[in-house]
């Protein structure tokens, strides 16, 4: 009998899926890689540091089977390189997780371009070019998912951030409505939104340089172990930290109350930058 695509297990089989991660080069894609690898995950780890892929990939290959493919996605030829190798090698990819981004730090009024375009090409235009690329061969794929880091600064916008908070709201737009638009299809979409991480990330800007934290974020292996737990339970959607959930639900219901809290805020950006 024929099993119709609709009917499908309750929780999304991790182990033996073919599953491509961005950013698998150090923060929370080398945890995803990890904590893929370790459900038995068969995985193509994607970032520009060919070295560290490679100490990644010969790390994890004890215990799964680990490619990796050194390069920038921002980049058309190597998006077809991806797209290429999975051809040649799988024949089929199950599920692509588009991690890759960076943030940036400065007023918008003295954004160069260059800053603008480097955050929307890797934040927005990548993952959406790399998951078109790759369509064809997530539709040949077993219970096929396209799973996007996105931040909750995607929900809210804060000062100093504009172009990072502006990349990762069009990608939420730009999920939410190929979700529908894929929904006959079989491939299914998945947005997960963390707030502050422990990672490099402010460390690699676009532009800029972050002032030091006060609060500790979540560590990488904790988003990994949860957008994992996503990805198993079908979600649709998920905002990481219930902070994170709280400031949605603050700009949601209580829009004045963020915009005067953000107006502090920026005058002590401009206040802690002043020449
Ligand atoms: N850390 C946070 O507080 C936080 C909060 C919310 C959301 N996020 C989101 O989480 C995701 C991962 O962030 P993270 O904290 O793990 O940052 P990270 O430590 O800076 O890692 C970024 C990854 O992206 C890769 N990458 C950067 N530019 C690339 C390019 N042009 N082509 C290919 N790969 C590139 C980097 O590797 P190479 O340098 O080797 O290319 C690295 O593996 C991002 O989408 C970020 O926006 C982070």
């Amino acid at each position: 009998m024929r099993v119709r695509r609709w009917v499908r297990p309750r929780r999304r089989q991790i182990a033996g899926g073919r599953w491509i991660v961005t950013g698998a080069s150090r923060g929370i894609g080398q945890a995803l890689a990890e904590c893929a690898a370790g459900r038995g995950a068969r995985l193509l780890l994607v970032a520009r540091s060919a070295d560290r892929l490679e100490r990644l990939a010969q790390q994890l290959a004890a215990t799964a089977e680990v490619h990796y493919l050194a390069g920038d996605l921002t980049e058309p030829q190597f998006r077809q390189q991806i797209g290429d190798w999975v051809g040649k090698n799988w024949a089929g990819c199950d599920v692509l997780i588009n991690n890759a981004g960076v943030g940036s730090y400065g007023p918008l009024a003295e954004a160069p371009e260059s800053r603008l375009r480097a955050v929307m090409e890797l934040d927005f235009f990548a993952p959406i070019l790399l998951a078109q690329r790759l369509l064809p061969w997530l539709k040949q794929g077993r219970d096929p998912l396209i799973a996007n880091i996105g931040s909750v600064l995607g929900y809210c916008a804060v000062p100093w951030k504009a172009e990072y908070c502006a990349a990762k709201a069009a990608l939420r737009m730009a999920v939410d409505a190929w979700r529908a638009e894929l929904a006959g299809s079989g491939v299914d979409v998945l947005l997960v939104s963390p707030s502050t991480v422990e990672t490099s990330f402010f460390d690699h800007l676009a532009a800029g340089s972050h002032p030091p934290h006060k609060r500790r974020g979540a560590s990488p292996q904790w988003i990994a172990l949860q957008t994992l737990k996503a990805i198993e339970h079908r979600r649709s959607e998920v905002v990481l930290t219930w902070e994170a959930r709280a400031l949605v639900w603050v700009s949601r219901f209580f829009p004045a109350l963020l915009r005067w809290a953000n107006a502090v805020y920026a005058r002590r950006c401009n206040r802690l930058h002043q020449p």
